[in-house]
């Protein structure tokens, strides 16, 4: 099979070829997910749920066990390509857009990111998370999943470029830079009030972080994307896709 970005995704999750760590340090990798699957699955994410950078369904399949529909949103042709493949649901509609500039025509019953917000950089975390908020109808619950500061997934092929950039090598030899914060709790947590949201905020058994709550109403709220939200939302921010600096990596 052709190397590549997304499908090299997969072995990092499945601990296949270089990222197999062997039995000990793979079991607890195995274990952590199964934390947060549990977790998710606790939380009971139900009716439209719109699932941001979807990539290769990893968590689509999960969020399919108690939604209605899901609303996969990706930059990547190739994730959602394989996304698709791989769930095969007609209850998914796949939507190839960039996240910093999307803005869905509806709201939402709950929204969920895996592993997206260390890709958020730190200066849009807060009008990124007040976006989520416009996404969602007053109630709806967002779920969030991401790493901590002692991250496992191949930390030897990551490189700090500086505060929130890395370099990262795939197996064929190319290598690109991304956006990439490891995001404190509290400071997640911060961002989340600020936005509107009423959240809890867990470390896993490992190095992930996951986030669970609801969106609170604000004042007057009528549940349409037309009530203009007191802060300044990412769809209304210009420029380069912030998510990456390589060709590779931006909507296609
Ligand atoms: C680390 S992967 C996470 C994939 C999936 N959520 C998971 O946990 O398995 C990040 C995903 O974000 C997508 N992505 C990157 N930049 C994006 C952007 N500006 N808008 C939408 N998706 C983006 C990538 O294509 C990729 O699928």
């Amino acid at each position: 099979m052709k190397s590549s970005t997304a499908s090299e995704y997969d072995e990092i999750f499945n601990r296949q070829g270089r990222y197999d760590q062997g039995p000990e340090l793979n079991a607890r990798w195995f274990a952590a997910w199964d934390e947060v699957f549990a977790q998710l699955h606790a939380f009971h994410l139900t009716g439209d749920v719109l699932e941001l950078a979807a990539g290769t369904g990893i968590w689509t399949q999960q969020l399919l066990r108690s939604a209605s529909t899901v609303t996969a949103v990706d930059a990547s042709t190739e994730m959602l390509a394989i996304n698709q493949a791989k769930v095969a649901r007609p209850r998914v509609t796949y939507v190839l857009a960039d996240l910093f500039s999307w803005q869905p025509e509806r709201v939402y019953d709950a929204l969920f990111f895996g592993f997206w917000i260390s890709h958020v950089p730190r200066e849009q975390l807060d009008a990124f998370l007040r976006s989520c908020w416009t996404w969602l109808r007053p109630g709806g619950k967002m779920f969030f999943v991401d790493e901590t500061s002692c991250p496992t997934a191949a930390p030897d092929r990551s490189v700090r470029r500086d505060r929130q950039i890395e370099a990262r090598t795939l197996s064929d030899g190319r290598s690109f830079e991304i956006v990439k914060n490891y995001y404190e709790a509290t400071d997640l947590a911060a961002s989340c009030v600020r936005a509107g949201f009423d959240i809890t905020i867990r470390q896993a058994a490992t190095s992930f972080l996951y986030g669970f709550g609801t969106r609170l109403p604000s004042e007057g709220d009528n549940e349409t994307l037309d009530t203009p939200p007191p802060h300044r939302p990412c769809h209304n921010q210009s420029g380069p896709v912030p998510w990456s600096r390589t060709s590779r990596w931006r909507p296609s």
